[in-house]
């Protein structure tokens, strides 16, 4: 197994405890919805796309296997940082690199790394993307529109 894969099994273990059905479905789609966006916008902008798709599979674990979203993007790069250094999937410089792209994450006015940038935006895009109908939320709208022009959709 790959350690993307390994990873996953890790995290699907934690997801699938999860009391609450709705808040697990909402998990499921949101991790693996903003892990498939990072993987997207990691090969379009050149940036390590095995990392990204791991960081984008951490980013909000604090708040969902705590059922708790105040300070989760500082909390959940603890967290992260324990489950890397439990699963030994990654060195020290890996670990640091997905760690500090969760630990940024909730910070979307502020520009960041290139590689911290890919998890703000794939982010974004999910929330964006999960449902076009609804309105996007307004800290979103300027990300969402450079998403668009980037991948050539307006
Ligand atoms: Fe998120």
């Amino acid at each position: 197994m790959n350690r993307i894969e390994v990873l996953r099994k890790y995290i699907d273990e934690m997801l699938i405890n999860m009391v609450d059905s709705e808040e697990r479905r909402c998990a499921y789609l949101h991790l693996y919805g903003v892990s498939h966006l990072c993987t997207l916008i990691a090969l379009k902008r050149g940036e390590n796309a095995e990392l990204a798709t791991m960081a984008g599979m951490l980013h909000d674990i604090y708040s969902y296997s705590k059922m708790d979203s105040k300070d989760h993007a500082h909390k959940g790069a603890s967290m992260a940082r324990e489950i890397l250094n439990a699963l030994k999937i990654t060195n020290e410089a890996e670990t640091e690199l997905i760690c500090s792209a969760i630990y940024t994450h909730s910070e979307k006015e502020v520009i960041h790394s290139s590689f911290n940038e890919i998890l703000i935006d794939a982010d974004v895009f999910q929330h964006c993307l999960y449902n076009p109908l609804f309105e996007i939320m307004p800290h979103e709208k300027d990300r969402y529109e450079k998403l668009k022009r980037e991948f050539g959709l307006s």
